[in-house]
């Protein structure tokens, strides 16, 4: 017995907000974005829609994928950097939304990299004998934690969750490898400050908008470019395999340039990368999962192939998974 991935979802919101509507915003124009990051335009939630309802749709959409009821699923681990509130967890929003029983739900912060770690938390649970089937979602809505002042961060990020569903596939496929990878030394790099019990809301956090997204953009690029590789590395040397047997990269969509700069590192070729920045701009911990639903729902994905899964982000953590796809079939 293995663990696999046996149901893909992936929800984006309906507005569209173009790097000309920045242009109207900040002080920017279409030609930096998408020079500087891949960026044309990027997702936003509606006003009235919250990440749960985001993630729900998104895993309405692995169930279906998965052939599978919500009933048959036996835990739930969401990953966010935007959680809907600070408590409870989102997860137990989802579980209600979707009508889950009393199945556990938690939720996972390790920045961008959390879908990376909650798939390999899920993967445990599977091995172990304790669960059968494990939703882990990636949901974000970091439009919401943003200061649309600043032009250094504002255009970089877009809204969307992504889903996929755990499960047993035949020996020798699914998950192959996981790596995980943190350095706290980093937390300063990329932050929302304030809003938790550190620094909890005030009148002086509102003002100094302390509960937006602070980042020092070139100093993350520079982590990016390293901790890419050193994931990548790391995950197929666990599953004795090497980039020439990777069929798709499907890494943390963060900025274009930082994936051309891993392409080259390994010396493949750009296509190898998959890529769909340029129309969600980063959605943090959404943005593996739906560049995977994506290609799944292709049918670009055929059995045998390895995917690597390779993310970064605030913490600072990065990370991979290595799948050696099986295509899968009901298994009640
Ligand atoms: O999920 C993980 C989180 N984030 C990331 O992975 C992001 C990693 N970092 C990056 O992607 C890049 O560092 C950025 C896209 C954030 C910035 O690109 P950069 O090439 O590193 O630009 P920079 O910060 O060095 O800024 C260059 C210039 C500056 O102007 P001056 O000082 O040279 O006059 C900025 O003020 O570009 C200016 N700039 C802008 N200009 C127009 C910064 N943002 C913008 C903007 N529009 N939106």
């Amino acid at each position: 017995m293995s663990v696999g991935i046996i149901g893909t979802g992936s929800y984006l919101p309906s507005k569209v907000l173009t790097n000309f509507d920045l242009e109207k915003i900040v002080d920017t124009s279409d030609e930096w974005i998408k020079t500087r990051t891949g960026i044309s335009e990027r997702r936003i939630i509606d006003d009235n829609a919250n990440i749960s309802d985001m993630a729900v749709e998104a895993s309405k959409k692995a169930l279906l994928d998965a052939d599978l009821e919500v009933s048959d699923i036996d835990l739930i681990i969401l990953a966010t950097c935007s959680p809907e509130t600070l408590m409870p967890s989102t997860s137990c929003l989802v579980q209600q939304k979707l009508g889950a029983k009393t199945i556990p739900a938690f939720d996972v912060s390790a920045g961008c990299t959390g879908l990376i770690y909650a798939i390999t938390i899920g993967t445990q649970f599977i091995e172990t004998g304790m669960y059968e089937k494990v939703l882990v979602i990636g949901a974000d809505a970091l439009s919401r934690h943003l200061d649309w002042t600043d032009r250094t961060t504002c255009v970089l990020f877009g809204d969307g969750a992504g889903a996929v569903i755990l499960g047993k596939v035949q020996k020798g496929y699914g998950i192959i490898s996981n790596y995980l990878a943190a350095d706290g030394k980093g937390a300063d790099l990329l932050k929302i400050p304030a809003g938790g019990s550190g620094l909890p809301a005030t009148e002086d956090s509102f003002e100094k908008k302390l509960h937006c997204v602070q980042m020092s953009g070139s100093e993350v690029f520079k982590f990016a470019t390293r901790a890419l590789p050193r994931a990548t590395k790391a995950a197929l040397k666990r599953a004795n395999l090497t980039i020439d047997d990777v069929k798709y990269i499907i890494p943390h969509q963060a900025n274009i340039r930082i994936l051309e700069n891993v392409a080259k590192k390994f010396g493949v070729g750009f296509d190898k990368l998959i890529k769909n920045i340029d129309k969600y701009g980063n959605t943090s911990t959404a943005s593996i999962a739906i560049a995977l639903d994506e290609l799944q729902r292709a049918n670009k994905i055929h059995e045998g192939d390895i995917l690597l899964l390779v993310g970064f982000g605030a913490g600072l953590t990065w990370g991979a998974n290595v799948i050696k796809w099986v295509k899968y079939k009901k298994s009640k």
